[in-house]
């Protein structure tokens, strides 16, 4: 009798061990597409019309939310930890000089997290929003549709002085750049895809006047910018001053508010803004890339739609790690 108990017990001990490794496992290692469709139906649906009503009104938000997915990601992960305000004695991850004042967008992911908040409570984590935000902004500006696999959980953790170690410069160059995305498992090619995104949106004067005023001792300006682009910006962007006064100017002059392969030409004609866009025409290990995605819109379109779901799952929680905020300012 006791014998018999015993074996039972321990079958079920092991059942049990089993199964439970067995959902450990696809928990932590698997973000599902769909991941809502019981929990919360109309999840990504609601996430979809607040993108929308927003990027219709002003595109530049769209550019913006897929900024926001990169900046996201590479710090902490996906743990929407962007979206988390300062608190008292902890300056925040947005404060940072990469996200602040630039980083834009965080009004849309509050409105979709309210009305989501309202049909379905403390189910959909605001690191999903953000991935489905900058999927249906990337489908708004360049026609690029894709699923995105979600179960992401929010991070309790935001720090002000943590982008630093974790974002690129925008005076890297393209090995730099490469060191830098390989730390997230992204490869060089994906590097090169993903800096596409900056075929929309903005950039402070700030952020390329190294270009026009300071390239070195003997040359103030980049030789690797067509001279005639850095006329026109110098007219936009005067020299650095101590008046703080800090324009913006597109980042894409051809088609600065659709999300297409025209970066990469530009970077063919030396009209790249930034030290990091330029430098991947400009070095050997990349130019085949850019002269391929220049060429092949289609191709370019579709790597970056699989780039932007690989850059998504970085360093995801998920399962019973982290949390599902209420509000996406704050930790609950
Ligand atoms: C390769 C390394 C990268 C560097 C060094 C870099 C740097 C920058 C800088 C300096 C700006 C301008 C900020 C400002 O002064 O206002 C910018 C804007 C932008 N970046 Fe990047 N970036 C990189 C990669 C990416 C990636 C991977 C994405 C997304 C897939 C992205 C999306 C954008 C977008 C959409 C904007 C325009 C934002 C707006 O208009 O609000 N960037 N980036
Ligand atoms: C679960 O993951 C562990 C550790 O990675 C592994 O040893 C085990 O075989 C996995 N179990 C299943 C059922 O996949
Ligand atoms: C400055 O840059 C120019 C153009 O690349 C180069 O020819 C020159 O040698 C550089 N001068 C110094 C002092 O680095």
């Amino acid at each position: 009798m006791m014998k018999s108990n015993g074996a039972k017990l321990s079958t079920l001990l092991v059942l049990y061990f089993f199964s439970v490794s067995t959902l450990a496992n696809v928990s932590l290692a698997s973000l599902k597409i769909g991941y809502y469709h019981s929990s919360c139906p109309h999840a990504e649906a609601i996430v979809r019309k607040a993108v929308n009503k927003a990027v219709s009104r002003n595109p530049g938000l769209g550019a913006g939310i897929v900024r926001m997915l990169f900046h996201d990601c590479f710090v902490r992960g996906c743990d929407a930890s962007i979206l988390l305000d300062s608190t008292p004695g902890n300056p925040a991850e947005k404060e940072h000089p990469a996200n602040n004042p630039s980083l834009r967008g965080y009004e849309v992911i509050d409105e979709a997290k309210i009305e989501l908040e309202s049909v379905c409570p403390q189910t959909v984590s605001c690191s999903d929003i953000i991935a489905f935000a900058a999927r249906d902004s990337a489908f708004m500006l360049g026609g690029i549709r894709y699923s995105v696999p979600a179960g992401r959980r929010d991070g309790r953790v935001s720090i002000k002085d943590e982008p630093t170690a974790h974002l690129p410069a925008f005076t890297s160059n393209a090995r730099e750049l490469e060191e830098n995305f390989a730390k997230k498992g992204l490869s060089l090619d994906e590097m090169v895809t993903l800096s596409g995104a900056h075929s929309i949106g903005i950039s402070h004067c700030s952020s390329l006047s190294n270009r026009l005023y300071s390239f070195n001792s003997t040359h103030p300006q980049d030789p690797t910018m067509d001279p005639r682009l850095a006329q026109q910006l110098m007219k936009r962007c005067p020299r650095p001053s101590n008046s703080g006064a800090d324009p913006i100017v597109p980042l894409d002059v051809v088609t600065p508010n659709r999300l297409d392969n025209m970066y990469y030409a530009n970077l063919k004609n030396y009209r790249g803004l930034l030290t990091s866009d330029q430098t991947l025409w400009t070095s050997p290990a990349t130019a085949r890339m850019v002269r391929s995605n220049a060429i092949h819109g289609a191709n370019w379109a579709r790597n970056f739609a699989s780039a932007m779901v690989k850059m998504g799952s970085i360093e995801v929680m998920t399962g019973m790690q982290g949390e599902i905020r209420k509000n996406c300012r704050v930790v609950n």
